[in-house]
């Protein structure tokens, strides 16, 4: 680590170092409790009704028999919830349609909440919401996904430079490329206590973002924001489906406001994690690559095809990613919706660049194979000088970088160029490589901290911030030490609380860099006023500073990832012995956190490239693998070797931290880099994720 003088950080090397988690003895101990585990006298359970068709209105509710059974507390539906503002003016993320719950007798999608059961127990709540009776006047529905449908939308204009319908290659890759449906499963489920006092309500919400929850919970009830109060020190996991509120923690709060002075509890179960929390987009994706017949692209043409909802429109952006990836003097990007009588799309971790990295990195294999190129040479045959979509300079861009450390610290350069050559045993062995992109995105809202010394050379440092597990607590307090030249242990970050100052949400993969650097200006805003020996008492402020060159400069984080895939000759199972990515997103401040989120995006990406899969029936509009046992994650034993390395890039116009952030690049390319292994392996070329066992036989 660099701690030279034109710094303006590192003082101490606080930054850089690798400290073990800050909130991590909590958590072995179970001194960490999630939103539903909070101990409250005066709990209460709030369990759905959801829809039993995909779309309709609800004719009648009868609720005598679940109003009638022991320990129910209050039954809700659209006829008795208590009134959601029609008009709140939401911030722009959210999905009003999403959001007015209970509000009216329409069914948009299959599995909305059309009735609720607040009782003494879970149990008792679980029994009478299974005694309320609906009755649906039922119309046709349309939840049949596909690229070919006559009635797609263009969400937006297409990107276009130059005329790639012109653009004549001797080489042509032309193909479709299919991602699934997926579900967030977080450890930890959406889960709410909501409490409403008569006055005001305070939420412990399992979310990535305390002040939006609060903005958002206080334009639904008309509410001053200071009667809102959302707590959310320790999250389960967030991968961007608690970034956005969904259905039920509306109705926690509906709950909470139909039974005051109780602490009502709601924990979607894993089968509603499945219908309730929205999703990760399917896509087709039509990649047309021209090139010379030296692997040189004269065009690039992605038109990303996915599922919105008639409810409210979310455009999975996979057609994004390939904008800004490689150079063509002829280039068009575009994206058509299928809007349909489901539930609204949300962000999955790396939305719009982790499915849109799958269709045009494979294409990119494949155009490799069709010049006779190495695929670590094609990439770097089509480095860019500027950003092609933009044509702004690069801050930095260290994909060849990566690409090439990567290839060396992988044994890349053993491989054979020619497939299916490989064979170990019953085992055909090969080996991928595909490029991972994520920008360097603006944060939702701003950020401010507050440092004040408590004596003695002890600091409080403050801001509302979400760690979801991603150790921004303890990467927040580096950043606090570093720049008030103390050891860790005498700085206490207090964070994930609505109380506290303003933060952004835990989204974009921009924690590092917003939290980081408003911290960071706090601290030395602190220094800059109280000097190195402050008296008790002493404080600053700082709000998250102006991105001074943001307008000037594309400012993209990269990374490499190398696969190692053995596919059973007899079988066709498919395994991943070896996944090692080398990326470069600018400062890392704790390698033993940053690594951990390195590898947890690689391991999504594998579990992507195996087994992730919801499928939706369009019969009834339902998903129908909408549990573990037939929605399959990684588990540890497909995990074998997973290794991430970086280039130390030291980006100063990206931020005052130079953090680009890293919540997000590695789950982006890893499903390619294995599909691309798994064709090196055996000669079959699968153009869709999860690969199956029959692609291979
Ligand atoms: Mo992340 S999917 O931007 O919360």
């Amino acid at each position: 680590m660099s701690t030279t003088g034109e710094r303006t950080t590192a003082r101490t090397g606080a930054i850089g170092a690798d400290p073990r988690r800050v909130d991590g003895p909590r958590k072995v101990a179970g001194a960490a409790p999630y939103a539903y585990e909070y101990q409250a006298a005066d709990a209460a359970y709030l369990a759905p009704v959801q829809a039993t068709v995909a779309r309709g209105r609800v004719a009648a509710v009868d609720t005598a028999a679940a109003e009638a059974a022991p320990g129910v507390l209050a039954v809700l539906w659209h006829g008795n919830a208590p009134r959601l503002r029609e008009d709140a003016e939401l911030p722009g993320l959210q999905q009003p349609g999403e959001l007015h719950v209970l509000q009216s007798p329409e069914v948009h999608y299959r599995g909305q909440p059309v009735a609720a059961v607040v009782a003494e127990t879970f149990e008792a709540a679980q029994h009478a919401a299974a005694l309320v009776t609906v009755t649906y006047e039922q119309l046709p529905h349309d939840a049949d996904f596909s690229g070919d449908r006559t009635d797609l939308v263009a969400p937006e204009e297409d990107h276009r430079q130059g005329d790639v319908g012109a653009a004549e290659g001797e080489v042509v890759v032309d193909q479709t490329y299919t991602t699934p449906m997926q579900h967030n499963n977080p450890m930890e489920p959406h889960s709410t206590m909501a409490r409403w006092d008569g006055q005001a309500i305070t939420l412990h919400e399992s979310t990535q973002g305390a002040h939006m929850v609060r903005e958002t919970v206080a334009e639904l009830l008309g509410l001053e924001q200071g009667r809102v109060r959302v707590v959310a020190p320790y999250v389960g996991g967030g991968f961007g489906s608690k970034g956005p509120l969904h259905a039920p923690t509306v109705l926690a709060v509906l709950g909470a406001r139909a039974v005051p002075h109780r602490s009502v509890k709601l924990a979607a179960t894993r089968r509603q994690m499945f219908s309730l929390v929205g999703y990760r987009s399917p896509t087709v994706q039509r990649v047309r690559l021209s090139a010379d017949a030296q692997g040189r692209l004269t065009g690039i043409d992605v038109t990303a095809t996915v599922q919105s909802a008639r409810l409210g429109d979310f455009i999975e952006e996979a057609a994004g990613p390939a904008k800004s990836m490689y150079a063509a003097p002829n280039r068009r990007m575009g994206h058509r919706a299928a809007r349909l009588d489901v539930p609204v799309p949300t962000w999955m971790r790396a939305p719009g660049e982790c499915p849109g990295m799958f269709g045009p990195e494979v294409a990119m294999d494949e155009l490799a194979a069709a010049c006779g190129l190495d695929p670590v040479e094609v990439r770097v045959r089509n480095e860019p000088e500027r950003d092609p979509a933009t044509g702004k300079p690069f801050s930095t861009r260290n994909l060849i970088a990566c690409l090439r450390e990567g290839a060396d610290r992988f044994g890349w350069h053993d491989r054979s160029p020619r497939p299916g050559t490989r064979r170990e045993g019953d085992w055909l062995v090969g080996t991928g490589v595909a490029a991972s992109f994520y920008p360097v995105v603006p944060p939702v809202s701003g950020s401010r901290a507050l440092v004040r010394h408590t004596g003695d050379g002890h600091y409080v440092v403050s801001l509302g911030a979400a760690d979801i597990g991603t150790g921004a607590w303890t990467a927040l307090t580096q950043v606090a030490a570093d720049v008030l030249e103390v050891p860790l242990d005498r700085v206490e970050v207090r964070l994930g609380d609505s109380a506290l100052p303003l933060a952004s949400l835990a989204g974009g993969s921009t924690g590092m860099m917003s939290w980081g650097s408003t911290v960071h200006a706090a601290a030395t805003a602190f220094r800059a006023r109280h000097g190195e020996d402050p008296p008790p008492g002493a404080e600053a402020a700082a709000d998250l500073p102006e991105a001074a060159h943001r307008d000037d400069y594309a400012m993209h984080a990269y990374g490499a990832q190398f696969a190692e895939v053995r596919v059973n000759a007899d079988t066709g199972e498919v395994r991943v012995p070896r996944l090692l990515g080398v990326f470069a997103a600018g400062r890392i401040v704790n390698p033993r956190t940053a690594r951990s989120q390195f590898v947890g995006g690689m391991t999504m990406g594998l579990s992507m490239a195996l087994h992730e899969e919801s499928v939706l029936d369009p019969r009834f509009g339902h998903v129908v693998n909408a549990d573990f046992a037939e929605y399959h994650i990684a588990a540890s034993a497909d995990v074998a070797d997973i290794q991430a390395h970086w280039i130390d890039e030291h980006d100063p116009l990206v931020n005052p931290l130079g953090a680009k952030g890293i919540g997000e690049i590695g789950i982006v390319g890893t499903a390619a880099a294995v599909a691309n292994a798994a064709y090196h392996a055996t000669g079959v070329r699968v153009r869709r994720v999860p690969l199956r066992l029959d692609d291979f036989l």
